[in-house]
């Protein structure tokens, strides 16, 4: 992988507590982006069900509980899921603003997490890639980068569908979620080269749902239980029991995405 992408490798430990997981990939995304302000963050992976909606959601409320005031943006127009892991609806959001049916103060929600706020998806559009390339998207985020001290979207995955390379470029940084166990090594590979070639500022990759005792990321244990960090900020982590800290975990049926 690309030398951008290892400046933050956070991975998980099932035994880890989530909050201390998450807390580690705060600190490290703010060093990770130590020269440049971050405001609004994607988070996508290379293709489904690797962890972008458990990480946007815990990550923001790790944030929030930083006393930052956060802004969980529903960027997935295709398969939303993070309104059901908030309690909160996706059928008032992000499209009813960018059609001018709604002003963002209408449409955004507070979560039982004090100062982390939601946008959900709204109805969900024909033409997703479009809608979150317009004109009114950027508007939108001007508006919230304004509003909000710090802002994540959630993404659908990005090697199959155009809408995180489309709005990767216009956003502050991305974080890339891998999945142990399920993240093809060629599709991770193809998801960086799509993020560099759209010119994302890439924060670096999440690793999700690993074993850290596994003889393969022993090195990263070892890192973690010494406290010897290297300077590209390498920290273990885990989101292992990443839903349960929002309540529900996402573990419903989803539709198949198209
Ligand atoms: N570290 C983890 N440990 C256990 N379960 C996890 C972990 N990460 C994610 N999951 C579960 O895996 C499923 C997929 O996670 P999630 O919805 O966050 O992935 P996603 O990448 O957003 O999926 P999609 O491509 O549909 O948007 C969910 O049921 C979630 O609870
Ligand atoms: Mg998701």
């Amino acid at each position: 992988m690309a030398s951008q992408a290892d400046q933050l490798v956070v991975h998980t430990r099932p035994s880890t507590p989530m909050a201390e997981a998450f807390r580690t990939l705060r600190t490290n995304i703010q060093f990770a982006s130590v020269d440049r302000p971050l405001r609004v963050m994607l988070v996508t992976s290379s293709g489904p069900d690797e962890g972008k909606s458990t990480v946007s959601a815990n990550l923001s409320a790790a944030l929030a509980q930083a006393g930052q005031r956060v802004l969980l943006i529903n960027g997935d127009l295709r398969r939303p899921s993070l309104h059901r892991v908030l309690g909160c609806t996706d059928r008032i959001g992000l499209t009813n603003v960018l059609l001018g049916q709604a002003s963002i103060t209408e449409a955004v929600q507070e979560t039982s997490v004090p100062n982390l706020y939601f946008l959900g998806s709204g109805p969900l559009p024909p033409n997703p890639a479009e809608v979150l390339g317009s004109q009114s998207m950027d508007q939108l985020l001007a508006q919230v980068k304004a509003a909000y001290d710090m802002v994540v979207v959630d993404m659908p995955p990005v090697v199959a569908l155009a809408d995180a390379a489309i709005l990767a470029p216009r956003v502050d940084g991305v974080l890339l979620v891998v999945r142990a166990g399920r993240t093809n090594k060629e599709a991770a590979r193809q998801a960086v080269a799509m993020l560099q070639r759209v010119r994302a500022h890439l924060l670096g990759v999440v690793l999700n749902d690993i074993d850290l005792k596994s003889s393969r990321y022993g090195y990263y244990y070892y890192y973690y239980y010494t406290e010897e960090r290297s300077g590209a900020q390498q920290a273990a982590a885990t989101t292992e029991t990443a839903g349960e800290e929002i309540k529900s975990r996402t573990r419903h049926k989803k539709e198949e995405r198209p």
